[in-house]
């Protein structure tokens, strides 16, 4: 069976807030499937975003999968919040939370689909044993908190184990990767077995994002059937 095409997953972080409902009309637009949402505490990371009254005003302007990402210490105590704000997925950092596990529970029990994240410093082996109760793991290629960083490139590594212990133990998560993502780095992440990409600071910027997402699906395939 062919491989999906690759997931992009425009990140609203890098748009313009005060117009927020067109900035993700033109996400739908685009043909990118998902909406990332960067939830920042100014604790777990140096800045501050928005709150899950932000994510419920936009969910009745887009049809898309909503991915939030939690960058919020003691992600557990929002969790019942972001799911009632319409979150699909909701990720939350492995450095984030003791009970992880719990964490990674709660979240499917309120019915979203539960993600983990790690952060450039985090091995694989932190959460090696929650791998099979994801539905998608975060390797983050930044250092979270802000859009328009350079992909690390120490980071790769992890995608690729990722994806040979999903072989190997037959888990079910998808691979997603958030940080520095653009028409250089794409192959990259994608060589190393990726399903999915965040795109903060590249999709905003683009001339054109329709032709930006079809470029980025377009080289992902390239990528794949070299
Ligand atoms: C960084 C956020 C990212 C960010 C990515 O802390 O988690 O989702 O928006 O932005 P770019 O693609 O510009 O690196
Ligand atoms: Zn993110």
């Amino acid at each position: 069976m062919e491989q999906a095409p690759l997931i992009i997953a425009p990140s609203v972080l890098s748009s313009d807030f005060s117009r927020i409902a067109e900035e993700v009309k033109t996400i739908d637009e685009s043909g990118a499937k998902w909406v990332h949402l960067d939830v920042m505490d100014g604790r777990f990371v140096p800045n501050i975003t928005f709150g899950p009254k932000f994510i419920k005003d936009l969910r009745p302007c887009s049809p898309l999968v909503f991915d939030t990402h939690l960058m919020i210490m003691e992600p557990e105590r929002y969790v019942e919040l972001f799911a009632q704000s319409g979150s699909d997925y909701i990720t939350v950092h492995s450095e984030a939370t003791i009970h992880l596990h719990r964490t990674l529970q709660l979240i499917r029990s309120c019915g979203c689909k539960a993600g983990v994240a790690i952060v450039p410093s985090t091995p694989v082996v932190a959460i090696e044993s929650v791998l099979d109760i994801v539905d998608q793991v975060l390797v983050m290629t930044v250092n979270p908190g802000f859009g328009g960083q350079q992909l690390i490139p120490s980071t790769l590594r992890k995608i690729s184990e990722l994806a040979q212990l999903r072989e190997q133990e037959g888990y079910e998560y998808l691979i997603n990767v958030d940080g520095g993502i653009n028409v250089r780095t794409v192959k990259d992440v994608v060589a190393c077995g990726t399903d999915a990409i965040v795109c903060g600071n590249a999709f905003f910027n683009a001339e054109n994002r329709t032709s930006f997402v079809e470029l980025m699906i377009e080289l992902a395939r390239e990528e794949r059937n070299r």
